[in-house]
């Protein structure tokens, strides 16, 4: 669907607004341009206000107003205690209250954006929160509904004091629009069941991008593969009827001092394999593509985006994980591109093998300055985290201080992980390299240490998101299913290296 944000400033009532959006605070008078309109609107404000206009946390009270005067409605809407508001908090309350006016009926919403800043009040900042929260929040998944929902929100209008330049704005905003079409693409592609999404559209899906971006796609077939011996990655995918598609994106610009390379786990069903998960909520496991769409949103946005000074290469192995005849079975042994044997002692641990593959192929091929892999891994780490944080581990403190910044700049929020080498001795087989399962406490570490394997000295990071990938609940900036999480988070992690 198409969705613009556009930036105002001057005269408010010459927007001519069908409904403006203010925030107000508890136990906080109106400030002086409210104050104005209200005197304008012969004080319906304030009387709804005096009213009980509830300023708790995403409360909205529309407010009807003389539409001679240029603005349709006015929709107070609460933000809280003001010593305790932030950033997260303008994406959740734009996304609560555009949520609300679009349920009754306005598909565009205006913001007054100096009522919505958190208190270093940078407008800029705000403004890219309010489109980020108002548009990944009023999000539906009805592609497959005969009845498609009624009134989608298309447009955001954000009105800046008179005195701010709107110029030097635009690029910004427009920047926040691709990562957050970047964002639905990955919650589109993840709730799309894998009948409709397999390995194969896929690898369409990124030719396609490709062809609309500045980026190269290679797919490799199963045989390729196979030549070049990617045998944990084939052994995943030989249960399947689908073919596997091991993805290659590539971002080159003319000049670069470095290559990144971002690794997504991509299995478009997790079944477990002949270790099979139980039947209750198996359909969730249509989402364990969630690294691999974080990373074809981030390659999307790279190629249209085009930063200078690093090379950015997406590599998204993609295949099926299913129980058969020809599937691989507990004991078998796999050996990867790296030359290492696995002994695969649960097939349900399968992300982990195609990363092993996906890793080596990564730093073969690429001889990057960073690897970044991102992956829905581990229930373990959906039992340590929750599902509004995604674990992350490193093996450098440069690349692990930069992911910390950018998860608390999007406010796709991600906590640093211990690499416990002890618990390396839980991986230990008597027949292979390595087995590819520790024992059941730490889960989420010994998945790390496992991949850590398949990486030498390069600096390196780990992102687990099965826990914000696949959120069971929604929130004001998501609704349940497939949460896009990681292509934002990720775009921010790449910004340490370009030229700014
Ligand atoms: N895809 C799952 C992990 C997962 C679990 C993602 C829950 C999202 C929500 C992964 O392939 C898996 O099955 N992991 C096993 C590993 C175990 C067998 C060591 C797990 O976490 O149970
Ligand atoms: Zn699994
Ligand atoms: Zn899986």
């Amino acid at each position: 669907m198409n969705f613009t944000a556009k930036l105002h400033s001057g005269d408010i009532l010459s927007g001519k607004y069908p409904v403006l959006g203010i925030g107000i605070y508890e136990d906080e008078d109106l400030t002086p341009v409210v104050s104005d309109l209200d005197n304008e609107w012969g004080g319906a404000i304030s009387r709804a206000f005096k009213a009980g206009a509830s300023p708790k946390e995403g409360d909205v009270l529309l407010v009807t107003g003389p539409s001679s005067k240029g603005i349709g409605s006015v929709a107070l809407i609460g933000c809280g205690r003001l010593e305790k508001y932030t950033y997260d908090a303008v994406r959740r309350i734009a996304g609560a209250s555009a949520n609300y006016l679009r349920k009754r009926d306005f598909s565009r919403v205006a913001y007054l954006v100096e009522t919505f800043t958190p208190d270093e009040g940078d407008l800029e900042r705000t403004s890219h929160c309010i489109v980020e929260g108002a548009r990944l929040g009023t999000y539906v998944f009805d592609q497959f509904k005969t009845e498609k929902d009624t009134n989608p929100l298309s447009a955001v209008d954000l009105h800046l004091p008179e005195d701010v330049s709107l110029r030097p704005l635009i690029a910004g905003l427009d920047k926040v629009l691709t990562l957050t079409t970047s964002t639905i693409l990955a919650r589109d592609w993840g709730n799309t069941p894998s009948n409709y999404a397999t390995p194969s559209h896929f690898a369409k899906l990124a030719k396609d991008i490709a062809k609309e971006t500045d980026l190269v796609c290679r797919v490799l077939e199963e045989k390729e593969c196979r030549k070049i011996g990617m045998g944990a990655f084939l052994g995943v995918a030989q249960g399947s009827a689908e073919e596997p598609k091991f993805i290659i994106l590539d971002y080159k610009p003319r000049r670069f001092a470095r290559t990144i390379c971002f690794v997504g786990k991509a299995i478009t069903f997790d079944t477990g394999g002949i270790s099979l998960k139980p039947a209750q909520d198996m359909d969730a496991m249509k989402l364990d593509c969630g690294g691999g769409l974080a990373v074809i949103g981030l390659m999307r946005a790279v190629g249209l985006i085009k930063p200078s000074g690093v090379r950015v290469i997406g590599i998204v192995p993609s295949c099926e994980n299913m129980p058969s005849g020809t599937a691989i079975k507990p004991g078998d042994i796999l050996t990867t591109q790296s030359g290492k044997s696995i002994e695969v002692l649960n097939t349900d641990a399968e992300g982990r093998l195609i990363l092993a593959d996906g890793l080596e192929y990564a730093s073969r091929e690429f001889r990057p300055s960073a690897i970044v892999d991102a992956a829905t891994l581990t229930g373990a780490c959906v039992v340590a985290l929750g599902n509004d944080v995604a674990g992350y581990w490193s093996n450098n403190e440069e690349l692990a201080a930069a992911m910390n910044k950018a998860q608390a700049d999007t406010g796709e929020k991600a906590w640093r992980m211990p690499l416990v080498e002890e618990y390396n001795e839980l991986l230990k087989s008597e027949c292979a390299d390595t087995r590819n399962i520790g024992t059941r406490w730490g889960g989420a570490i010994t998945a790390a240490l496992f991949l850590k394997k398949f990486i030498k000295d390069t600096p390196w990071l780990h992102l687990d998101l099965a826990g914000p990938a696949i959120p069971p609940d929604g929130k004001p900036w998501r609704p349940k299913g497939a949460s896009g999480y990681g292509a934002r988070l990720l775009y921010s992690l790449l910004e340490h290296w370009m030229d700014s």
